[in-house]
């Protein structure tokens, strides 16, 4: 296969493509990821000619959703920008000694799990009710969130003892990795779910994280999204981001939470 090269013309296409398929913002800047990923595309779908690819991309909508799932950037791990999540706990623990109930949690670009894992094993720690709902619009991601197995690189942030009472150690061929165990995985829904396209669910929820996947969009982008996943709050419910992400310059009708950071109130 020999190297990629794709005119001005096919990279605006495609990066209109991937932005109204996702809202991801793929500038001139990113020109060598882009022909990477198509690489990456043309080896799995044995097309050896960049032309030809793009061709088939642009007519198969499987293709799309492949195409897309491979621009996605996933990287996480556990425990992750854990102070938004231990004030949103410290919160619920709260609200929970006034009326105890099961609070509903929606991780809303999940990647691999981890995120709504270690939101699980902080919410049985505090021995609080709780469902999460977690979402991704890609998914290979899902499907290895589903598997729960990690390398111990990934757990590295997680606390020992945590890391004793919710995760089995890998024995035998699995040396180096850990599983998420049962009792984690019981009251989480992996689904995959568009932030741009779906439409939000009807249900309210007391929490929702949407967390490093707003970089990857530009402030129109991210305005909808913010905008969209109010509707999915009960009121009073928090709207967690990530540290890199802000609402500044955005218009939204959230508060912003005192002396927490990332993190607004309905
Ligand atoms: C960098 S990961 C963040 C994972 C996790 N929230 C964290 O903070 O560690 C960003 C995730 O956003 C997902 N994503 C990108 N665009 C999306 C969209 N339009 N809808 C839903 N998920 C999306 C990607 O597939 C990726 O798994």
């Amino acid at each position: 296969m020999g190297t990629i090269e794709i005119s001005n013309r096919e990279f605006n296409t495609l990066s209109q493509l991937i932005y109204a398929e996702s809202g991801i913002n793929i500038h001139i800047g990113k020109m060598e990821l882009l022909k990477s990923k198509i690489a990456k595309r043309m080896r799995t779908t044995k097309i050896s000619s960049c032309h030809e690819y793009l061709n088939y991309l642009m007519n198969s909508k499987a293709e799309i959703t492949e195409f897309i799932d491979t621009v996605t950037t996933n990287h996480s791990f556990f425990f992750r920008e854990n102070t938004s999540i231990q004030k949103m706990i410290q919160a619920l623990s709260i609200e929970n000694k006034k009326q105890a109930r099961i609070f509903k949690i929606w991780c809303a670009a999940c990647s691999t799990g981890d995120e709504p894992y270690s939101v699980a094993v902080q919410m049985l720690e505090q021995e609080l009710q709780f469902s999460i709902l977690a979402t991704d619009i890609s998914h290979s991601v899902l499907n290895t969130a589903m598997r729960g197995v990690y390398s111990q690189e990934r757990v590295r942030n997680v606390p020992i003892p945590i890391l004793h009472k919710y995760f089995q150690k890998g024995i035998g061929q699995n040396i180096g990795y850990v599983k998420v165990r049962k009792e984690v995985t019981r009251n989480i829904d992996f689904k995959k779910f568009n932030l741009i396209t779906d439409p939000i669910p009807d249900e309210k929820f007391d929490v929702v994280l949407c967390r490093n996947v707003m970089i990857y969009f530009d402030d129109t982008t991210t305005e909808k999204v913010v905008n969209r996943l109010y509707h999915a709050l009960k009121v009073g419910g928090f709207f967690i981001i990530g540290q890199a992400e802000s609402l500044m310059n955005l218009i939204h009708h959230y508060k912003s939470v005192k002396n927490t950071p990332s993190t607004f109130q309905k």
